[in-house]
This record gives structure tokens, C-alpha cells and sequence, in this order.
């Protein structure tokens, strides 16, 4: 598996342990009110970035172009921005707001750069 997979594979299963524990710590307080940073924690963290990863699995010529690291850091850097900024703003803390938009704009900016290395041709080998 390339390493860009690893990577993304592996720190999605990172992201899923801890939403899961969240979910299960929401369910034992019964207080449900992280309930959408729980979701999107495990749908980007888990579900997309594990997609990414088995997309570049796939499509080893990708895995090793500088786009796919690029798109790496910037979907990363998109939810440790995105989710702590969701919890301020479900938690009523007004500096959250500009800091869940600032990672939701850097998190689309990953999903486009994954776009942009999905439609665009394979780097040739040298
Ligand atoms: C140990 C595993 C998990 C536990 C204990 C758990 C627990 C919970 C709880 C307690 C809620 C709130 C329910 C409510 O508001 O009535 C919730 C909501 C949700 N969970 Fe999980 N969850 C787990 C795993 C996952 C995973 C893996 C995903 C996605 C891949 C996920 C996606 C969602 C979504 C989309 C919601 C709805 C959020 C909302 O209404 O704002 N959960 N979960």
C-alpha cells in the first residue's frame, strides 16, 4: 500500500476511535448536544479520508504525485481546525464561529484538491 494511504487509512482510524468513544460518552451522559461534531468527525475523519485512502490505493501512480501529500495536509489541517472550532460553537463560545467556517472552507479546499487529482491525468513515470 502506498504510503499517502497509510496515512490517510491510518489517521481515519484514529479519527473513528475517538468519535466512537464521543458517541459513547454522549450516550453515558445521555447529552447529545456534540451530537453533529461526533458525525462530522467520523463522517470526514473516518468515511471520507479512509475513501481517499483506498482511492489512492488504487491508483498508485496518484499515491506518489506531490498533489496527493498537498491534499493530505490540507484535508488534515481542514478538520483539526473544523471539529474543536464545531464543539466551541455547539458549546455557545462565539470565537468558535470564525474558526468552524476557517476549517470548513480549508476542509472543501481538501475535497476540491481531491477533485482536481481524481479528474486530472496520471503524472507520467520516469
Ligand atoms: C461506538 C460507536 C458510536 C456511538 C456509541 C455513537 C453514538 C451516537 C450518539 C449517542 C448520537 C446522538 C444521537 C441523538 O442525537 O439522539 C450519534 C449521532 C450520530 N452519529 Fe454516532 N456513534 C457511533 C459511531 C458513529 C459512526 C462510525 C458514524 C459515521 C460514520 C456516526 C455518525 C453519526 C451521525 C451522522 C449522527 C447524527 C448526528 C446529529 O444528529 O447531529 N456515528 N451517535
Amino acid at each position: 500500500m502506498p504510503k499517502i494511504s497509510q496515512w490517510f487509512i491510518g489517521s481515519a482510524v484514529i479519527y473513528v476511535i475517538v468519535g466512537m468513544i464521543g458517541g459513547i460518552i454522549m450516550g453515558a451522559k445521555q447529552d447529545f448536544s456534540l451530537a453533529p461534531a461526533h458525525a462530522h468527525l467520523n463522517l470526514i475523519g473516518w468515511v471520507s479520508l479512509a475513501l481517499m485512502g483506498f482511492y489512492y490505493n488504487a491508483n498508485r501512480d496518484k499515491a506518489e504525485s506531490r498533489l496527493a501529500t498537498i491534499q493530505f495536509w490540507v484535508s488534515t489541517v481542514g478538520l483539526w481546525i473544523m471539529i474543536p472550532g464545531l464543539v466551541l460553537t455547539l458549546r455557545m463560545v462565539p470565537v468558535g464561529e470564525p474558526i468552524v467556517i476557517a476549517g470548513s472552507i480549508i476542509t472543501l479546499m481538501g475535497m476540491i484538491l481531491f477533485a482536481v487529482s481524481i479528474f486530472r491525468s496520471a503524472p507520467r513515470r520516469v
